[in-house]
């Protein structure tokens, strides 16, 4: 495992948005794996820049990214797909058509579970996946548990997460109980895994997720098992 820890947000954005643009510039079909919340906002914005004065080309790239709330759909502005669409792909030349979001209005979680899977096998897995990191260490929202998920699946997001989450909603009863996610296996399976964590409050878990046992209370530190992984942290 590469641990880097830089002195600022910038840096680390800075830092993970050219780990990315490397990977495209190399592979310009790479299948990016992506992640939403805050700790991705600055990498978004330095590869929006990337596109617009560098000319990195994302025209032949595909995007998954890790999960979405039960029950919101594109248009609702707190959906992951939303997020996307409004802070990264408006920004860049990315076909839409090959962005993909996991449908958290699926009427059939488990089938949607499975056709994602296999979208990502098609397309011969994640060239890159982005992560960040939850504060009880889930990845995408694969939650503390007695097992490790391997497939894209449904989830009762933990109190911690929902409360975590609070700061996007206008309150937290206005927090999905549940999500679709990516499972162990996809993220493991991605050639490299990039995770980017911001904030004092981060630097306990990931010590316990990196330093620590393997264990699925501490879903990220499968991560250990992983052949190339890239851990960046700033404390701002
Ligand atoms: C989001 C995701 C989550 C977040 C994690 C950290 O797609 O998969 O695992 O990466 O909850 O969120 P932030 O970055 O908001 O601290």
């Amino acid at each position: 495992m590469n641990f880097i820890k830089v002195e600022s947000y910038e840096k680390l954005s800075m830092l993970a948005a050219n780990i990315i643009a490397d990977v495209v510039i190399n592979k310009p079909n790479a299948v990016l794996g992506l992640a939403t919340g805050s700790s991705p906002l600055g990498t978004y914005a330095r590869l929006a820049e990337k596109c617009k004065n560098e000319g990195l080309d994302f025209s032949g790239c595909t995007t998954v990214n890790l999960d979405e709330y039960v029950g919101l759909d594109e248009t609702n502005d707190q959906s992951y797909r939303y997020f996307m669409n409004k802070n990264l792909f408006s920004y860049i030349n990315v076909d839409i058509n090959k962005t993909f979001v996991p449908n958290g209005c699926a009427s059939d979680m488990a089938s949607e579970g499975e056709a994602y899977d296999k979208m990502i096998e098609e397309l011969g897995g994640i060239d890159i996946q982005l992560l960040g990191i939850g504060l009880d260490g889930h990845i995408g929202f694969n939650e503390p548990d007695e097992y490790f998920t391997k497939e894209t699946h449904l989830v009762k997001l933990d109190e911690s997460t929902i409360e975590a989450n609070s700061r996007f909603f206008a309150s937290k009863d206005d927090v999905p109980k549940e999500a679709i996610t990516m499972g162990m296996y996809s993220i493991m399976q991605a050639k490299k895994v990039l995770l980017i964590a911001n904030g004092k409050n981060k630097k306990e878990i990931l010590e316990k997720a990196f330093y620590g046992p393997i264990t699925p209370y501490v879903p990220a530190s499968i991560l250990q098992l992983h052949k190339d992984v890239t851990v960046i942290y700033s404390e701002n």
